[in-house]
């Protein structure tokens, strides 16, 4: 039988978490930044039985440590509770996003209730000093040590459970503050905010006409943006508790704007052409509107290739398309406006997080390659004020991850820092962490991982000025 493709070549996981200086490099690293670039991803520790997807695999976090013209590696799996209790069991308790979820263990005491094992291996953002990491199907969030990938532990924001909240929390970069959501099998989803200590300070229910699959929100000095898109559960097969996503698109895609501190009850929905959402890449207010740029997929739910035998449907699922977009909600009359930027298929966006939630021009996109599998095989700068676009090519057969931007230190222009990358080098088997510069990406710096690391999902930067500790 055919391996999975997300189980081998550059997805392969591995076995062991290991920590080392970087010595084998190619250019000059900057003395100019200082702090830690992370990535998370799946690795599963067991094999579970059955059908396996990408999106299974435990939470691994790869890191570098960048400081005075040095680099470190570390990797760490996240120690959520299914982890911990697997590793206890020395094998798979829980079977796959492809698998019926019954017999799955049920959550012991203090434990959310998830349907399938919480692995925590979706996002990682920085908040109060610390990590903090989550999971696209809303799980807890985790708190990890930036220096050491140690897992601290849930976050509870003051309560004796794990706070609840998906991928793609929003932290305020002037008062810290961290805005989160989760979604559920109910007609709703719920929207918050911690302070930045971690302690609660705001939690509403905005109701949403069935139960739907957000996975980003966005923010702006007033105003907190979710989303109600039309592509969620066929109802048929929820009622039967399978996973089955459908593109229902004669419905508009919907975009929610409450006041940060607002209830459910204030949203005011603006309607924009059907289409589904991954990753915003910031919003803003202007002249009583707001403006939001993302990534925009206009085929959401692309056809099953028969060819692809029993992983097609996670093949095609995963075959990710989308444009750079920009939608503008006039908040005067309620109308929304919204153009295609760019026509090239890119995705997992970042920017200077300094600018989140404020006028912003630059974002650094991968872009994605006519694959079998998902790939990044350049970065994308774009200049949303132009549309224009720069491109860097990790070269043939080398395939990237979503890149984290670094402030070089004591400058503020948008752009004057460094990005960083791990690259897999499919040739070699081996993996590459790429320093590049913002402003023109050019690459300063290639330094060997002496381990692969897996392709996986998003990415953080750490300042050092911010470690606790
Ligand atoms: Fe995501």
């Amino acid at each position: 039988m055919e391996q999975n493709p997300y189980l081998t070549g550059a997805y392969a996981p591995v076995t062991e978490e290991i920590g080392a200086e970087l010595t084998d490099i190619e250019g000059e690293v900057p003395t100019d930044v200082a702090g830690v670039y992370v990535r998370n991803g799946p690795n599963p520790r067991f094999r579970a039985e059955g059908r396996k997807h990408w999106f299974d695999g435990d939470g691994m976090l790869h890191a570098v440590t960048v400081e005075g013209g040095t680099l470190s590696y570390r990797n760490r799996w996240i120690r959520t509770a299914g982890f911990r209790r697997e590793d206890e069991a020395g094998s798979a308790l829980w079977r796959g996003l492809m698998e019926p979820t019954t017999g799955n263990p049920p959550p012991m005491p203090g434990e959310l209730v998830t349907p399938y094992k919480d692995t925590g291996n979706t996002d990682v953002i920085a908040h109060g000093g610390h990590l903090l990491t989550s999971w696209y199907v809303s799980g807890a969030g985790h708190r990890v040590d930036a220096r050491t990938l140690e897992t601290t532990g849930p976050e509870r924001a003051g309560s004796e459970k794990p706070l609840r909240l998906t991928a793609h929390s929003k932290v305020d970069p002037e008062t810290g503050e961290l805005f989160y959501f989760d979604y559920g099998p109910k007609p709703a989803l719920t929207y918050g905010v911690l302070g930045r200590d971690g302690s609660p300070r705001h939690r509403t229910t905005v109701a949403l006409p069935g139960p739907r699959l957000p996975h980003d929100m966005a923010l702006t000095e007033r105003f907190a943006i979710v989303m109600d898109l039309p592509v969620f559960h066929r109802p048929e097969a929820l009622a039967k508790k399978k996973w089955i996503v459908g593109y229902h698109q004669e419905l508009p895609a919907r975009f929610g704007v409450l006041p940060r501190y607002g209830e459910g009850s204030e949203v005011r929905w603006f309607e924009a052409e059907t289409c589904y959402v991954y990753h915003v890449v910031n919003a803003w207010e202007e002249d009583d509107a707001i403006v939001m740029v993302g990534c925009r997929c206009s085929d959401p739910i692309p056809e099953v290739d028969p060819a692809d035998g029993a992983d097609a449907r996670m093949l095609a699922n995963l075959r990710l398309s989308a444009r750079l977009h920009r939608w503008r909600f006039d908040l005067t009359t309620g109308e929304t406006t919204e153009e295609a930027l760019d026509d090239l298929n890119t995705e997992f966006p970042t920017m200077d997080l300094r600018r989140l939630g404020r006028r912003s021009r630059y974002s650094y996109h991968q872009r994605i390659p006519k694959a079998r599998t998902l790939l990044f095989d350049g970065v994308v700068k774009y200049d949303s004020d132009t549309g224009a676009r720069r491109v860097l090519e990790y070269g043939p057969g080398r395939y990237g991850s979503e890149v984290a931007f670094a402030p070089r230190e004591g400058a503020s222009g948008e752009d004057e820092g460094y990005l960083f990358s791990f690259v897999d080098d499919r040739a070699a088997d081996r993996s590459e962490l790429w320093v590049i510069r913002a402003d023109d990406l050019e690459v300063v710096a290639k330094a060997r991982v002496p381990q692969r690391v897996p392709l996986g999902f998003h990415a953080a930067w750490m300042p050092a000025s911010e470690l606790v500790g």
